[in-house]
């Protein structure tokens, strides 16, 4: 099948080298020119494990192409997936220019029955703005607007798509749901849940997983809050939680709160929308506000053990939102890093991957180690904000050597207390000592 995409973050390039690798010829569209000729030359903007090799296999194939212009991507194909961006605006709402834009570049050049597939987060309501857009933009225009939310996860996200849960298609038509049967043939598993909805539920079940999983990650470090308070241990608590098969063992990590292109962003959205439609969704702004304090209580707990941070060196582990990827949107990292430099302390930060992302916002304001161990030299504190592999199993006896002071703050519980006091550290974690 012939595919036309536009968009290539995250999203759009993983759909469309994925598509490409299942035998459809993929024409991607990108308005960054910059972000298109490296695509071209082979290289990936941003690092996602398993995409380049996906990439260059599929553009070797002569599968997977990248264009800058709007005309060519939309004749090209039967089926055009719209992957771009829909960031928070400053009232909470998605941003949906972009997705509206596509819809109507769409209808201005399309030629032919095609669908126009809305794999973007959008609020429900959103599919039938771009229904109504490309009427009123091409009356002619034989074009099926379906919802097809995507639910990948970074730093997994080729296997997440390759590998779903669920492949969720929001349209009523049935010509749409037999051509989109087509475009994910390759993919569905007997053992594949695939659900037909119409497009209000297709992007609302979105939202709903969006805004599920952040609330499990704010329950759990609120009981952390409380454990620290009262002298419980949060990882036994979710352990604990987890053994009932009715809550499961998945997101009750506690820690200093989520971060990503996503949740925030999307949690949000749905708050607003629901609010535009006279419902104040108290429990999903209650996961927002938990989430939003949470990023301070690691400088609570430094501050607390170290009283003045001026001329204090802090060093932080970790800067991505997550591990395995290079992407610091809402990652707690930045606002940590912001808070000890407001209190005068000096900050040291390592990265297996996202300091280059890192140096874009901070610059100067910190000093960036591509050594573990060099960052720590002198230093007053440790702070393990993101739980790369690279810094489970460090040698605290080697580390602390070089430190001022030995103090570790857990920001994601994965040390065991015991062996890091044992090193002669004292030990902070989420809702554990
Ligand atoms: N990142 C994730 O983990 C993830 C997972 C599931 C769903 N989503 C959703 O998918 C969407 C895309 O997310 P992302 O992280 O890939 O975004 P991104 O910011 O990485 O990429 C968006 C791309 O769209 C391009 N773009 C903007 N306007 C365009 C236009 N008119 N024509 C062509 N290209 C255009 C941008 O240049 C950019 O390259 C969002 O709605 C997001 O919420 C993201």
């Amino acid at each position: 099948m012939k595919i036309s995409l536009f968009g290539t973050g995250y999203v759009g390039l993983v759909t469309g080298a994925s598509l490409a690798n299942l035998g459809h010829d993929v024409l991607c569209m990108d308005v960054d020119e910059s972000k298109i000729t490296q695509l071209q030359q082979g290289a990936i903007p941003f690092f996602e494990p398993g995409l380049k090799e996906l990439v260059q296999h599929n553009m070797q194939a002569g599968r997977l192409r990248f264009t800058t212009n709007t005309k060519d991507a939309v004749q090209f194909g039967s089926v055009i997936f719209n992957c771009v961006g829909t960031p928070c605006k400053d009232d909470g709402s998605a941003n949906l220019e972009y997705v509206f834009t596509v819809a109507k570049n769409v209808a201005t050049h399309s030629q032919g029955y095609q669908l126009l597939i809305n794999k973007s987060t959008v609020p429900p309501g959103t599919a039938k703005q771009c229904h109504d857009l490309i009427q009123q933009t091409n009356s002619e225009a034989m074009i099926d607007v379906v919802s097809n939310p995507e639910f990948l996860k970074e730093g997994a996200a080729v296997h997440d798509f390759t590998h779903p849960d669920k492949i969720v298609i929001g349209t009523t038509s049935e010509q749409a749901r037999g051509v989109m049967r087509k475009v994910y043939s390759g993919l569905v598993r007997p053992y594949m849940n695939l659900l037909e909805t119409n497009w209000e539920t297709a992007e609302m079940i979105k939202y709903a997983n969006n805004s599920f999983l952040p609330m499990k990650i704010s329950f759990i470090n609120e009981i952390a809050n409380i454990a620290d308070r009262v002298g419980a241990d949060v990882k036994t608590i979710a352990k604990a939680l987890g053994m009932d098969y009715r809550i499961s063992p998945k997101f009750l990590n506690a820690g200093i709160g989520y971060g990503g292109s996503c949740f925030p962003k999307d949690i949000r959205a749905l708050v607003t929308k629901a609010k535009e439609h006279g419902y104040d969704a108290c429990l999903l702004k209650s996961v927002d506000i938990c989430n939003t304090r949470q990023k301070s209580v690691i400088v609570q707990k430094v501050k607390d053990e170290l009283g003045d941070l001026t001329n204090k060196k802090v060093t932080i582990w970790g800067l991505s939102f997550k591990p395995k990827t290079s992407d610091i949107r809402e990652a707690p990292s930045l606002v940590i890093i912001e808070q000890l430099l407001a209190l005068g302390a000096e900050v040291h930060v390592n990265d297996p991957i996202a300091i280059e992302e890192v140096k874009k916002i901070l610059g100067s304001k910190v000093t960036y180690h591509n050594s573990i161990y060099d960052c720590v030299e002198g230093s007053n504190a440790i702070i393990l904000v993101t739980e790369w592999d690279e810094y489970r199993n460090v040698d605290f006896n080697v580390i602390g050597n070089s430190m001022r002071t030995k103090m570790l703050f857990d920001g994601r519980n994965i040390y065991d207390p015991a062996l890091v006091k044992q090193a002669g550290f004292t030990y902070h974690g989420i809702g554990r000592k």
